[in-house]
């Protein structure tokens, strides 16, 4: 009988003691596969804004409210939410799956605790810093344009995008123009963040389920980056090109205004000079 009371009481020692710990792993396990790819803490920002200290900024229900439905508080009219939201470049982070109350309360326990540490495991970008090459910028048009397919078998991006100088006929219209799409969100770090957990309504349901592989996240940036070099190269020419056009236009307005204008005038002047 004491041997059963003391196994008894180990094993509720044992829960006790492991409990806590399982569920802070797990927290940290979702938090780096459903927040990390747009929230550092202590990183700076990526798609979404840093959440060091977020706690000291919004009180508990409201972060909790905003995790669990962000688009239901930002419709609200709530105008910090508007705010974070212009931040963002009017990115609206998604409604991130698989969530229940007990979920978000051990992720905001888990921000809380990262927050306090000097340097939290999530303070950087779970993207590779490695500069961006040549050959990165090939692949990434390959990706693009569905020559190369992707890894997890995703559909090739041209199906819904358009980028300035590729395709005789252009891409498809579902999605915006990604010319310059690399400084639109925010340059390498954020555009990477962006590209593994695509924030696109459209596109979350696709790469969900056929994730674009972490080996093409680098090559596709520095295809948009290096397309939107050229382009707003090329944006500058065509800006030139206009202003010649301009005054060459204007120039020759002038002459013909005044060779017609100027001979009425002068036939006008002659006719009165006559009677
Ligand atoms: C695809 C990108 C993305 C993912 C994934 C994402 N968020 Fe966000 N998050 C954002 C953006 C963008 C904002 C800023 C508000 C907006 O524009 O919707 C934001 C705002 C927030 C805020 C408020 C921040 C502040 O400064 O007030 C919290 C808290 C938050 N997110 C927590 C989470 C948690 C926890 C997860 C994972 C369960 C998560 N987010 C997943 C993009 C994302
Ligand atoms: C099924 C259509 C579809 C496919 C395929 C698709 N996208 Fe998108 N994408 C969209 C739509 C639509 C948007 C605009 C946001 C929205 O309405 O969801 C978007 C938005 C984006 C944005 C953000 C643009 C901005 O200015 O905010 C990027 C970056 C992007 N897509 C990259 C890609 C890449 C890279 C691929 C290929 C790996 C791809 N997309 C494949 C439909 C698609």
């Amino acid at each position: 009988m004491p041997k059963n009371v003391c196994t008894c009481i180990r094993n509720i020692c044992l829960v006790i003691l492991i409990l806590p710990a399982f569920a802070q792993d797990g927290s940290a396990d979702f938090y780096k596969q459903n927040c990390a790819s747009c929230h550092t803490i202590g990183g700076g920002r990526l798609t979404g804004p840093d959440l060091k200290d977020i706690h000291l900024r919004k009180d508990d229900a409201w972060i909790k409210k905003f995790i669990t439905d962000p688009q239901a508080v930002i419709n609200s009219g709530d105008p910090y939410a508007r705010k974070i939201v212009d931040e963002s470049r009017g990115i609206i982070m998604p409604k991130v799956g698989g969530l229940t109350p007990f979920i978000v309360e051990s992720l905001l326990i888990l921000i809380k605790q990262e927050s306090e540490k000097e340097k939290s495991i999530f303070a950087g970008s779970a993207i590779s810093d490695r500069p961006l090459t040549d050959a990165d910028m090939e692949i990434g048009r390959e990706l693009f344009l569905g020559t190369k397919a992707l890894k997890n078998e995703g559909p090739s991006c041209m199906g819904c995008h358009t980028v300035a100088g590729e395709g005789i006929l252009g891409g498809g219209r579902l999605g915006p123009d990604l010319t310059q799409v690399y400084g639109r969100l925010g340059g390498k770090t954020a555009l990477a963040a962006w590209l593994s957990s695509p924030a696109s309504e459209t596109m979350v349901p696709i790469y969900k389920k056929h994730p674009i592989d972490e080996s093409e996240v680098l090559p596709l940036v520095a295809f948009f980056k290096g397309k939107s070099a050229i382009h707003s190269q090329d944006t500058g020419k065509h800006d030139f090109n206009l202003m010649i056009f301009g005054f060459t236009g204007l120039a020759i307005v002038l002459v013909l205004f005044d060779f017609f204008w100027g001979n009425r005038l002068r036939s006008v002047r002659k006719a009165m000079e006559k009677g």
